[in-house]
């Protein structure tokens, strides 16, 4: 029963959410605990992972423009232009756009975890475009906005646990 409610208070989003669960255990399917027992830890915890060169350069140009498309993104939803956001995420961060930034020759120098993490960013991309196209049918934004919101998480999420050497 008490664990029953520190859920139910959890799933409020009040306070009491992070004073009832314990902190997370160290345990393995963590990807950024799980590699930093592999791969000893940069000082502020990130784990650090090694691109050859000039994938490096490539994935840091990439990054950049990422900021562009969701600056680009905001920029056409507050025009109302829903089809043009929905493009812009669909090519750029969607699954369509994994050929234009050579995922598959990235993808083999990342620990899991960040593959995984660079998976759902395209994917929650891909929903958004296709959110973004029903919004212009239905005139309600909200579900696109929360497709975004999850992209933006992910991006924080893979920010948060890894950095290039
Ligand atoms: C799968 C992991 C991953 C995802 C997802 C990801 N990034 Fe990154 N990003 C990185 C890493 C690693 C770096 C390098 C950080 C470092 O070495 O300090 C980086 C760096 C950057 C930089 C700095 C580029 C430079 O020139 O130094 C920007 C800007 C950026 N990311 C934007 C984004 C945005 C916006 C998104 C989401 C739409 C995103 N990233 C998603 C891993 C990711």
């Amino acid at each position: 029963m008490q664990v029953r409610r520190s859920i139910v208070a959890c799933i409020l989003g009040t306070s009491l959410c992070v004073a009832a669960i314990p902190a997370p255990a160290q345990h393995q399917h963590d990807p950024a605990m799980h590699m930093a027992a592999a791969q000893k830890p940069a000082a502020d915890g990130r784990v650090p992972v090694r691109f050859p060169a000039m994938l490096r350069e490539h994935t840091l140009a990439n990054m950049r423009d990422h900021l562009l498309a969701v600056a680009e993104i905001q920029e056409a939803l507050s025009k109302g232009a829903f089809d043009a956001a929905g493009r812009t995420a669909e090519e750029r961060l969607g699954m369509s756009s994994l050929k234009l930034h050579g995922a598959h020759e990235v993808e083999k120098f990342m620990p899991k975890g960040m593959q995984d993490i660079g998976t759902a960013m395209h994917r929650s991309a891909s929903k958004f475009a296709l959110e973004a196209q029903n919004a212009s049918a239905t005139g309600d934004l909200k579900p696109a906005l929360a497709a975004l919101a999850v992209t933006t998480q992910a991006c924080v999420a893979c920010h948060a646990a890894y950095r290039l050497k």
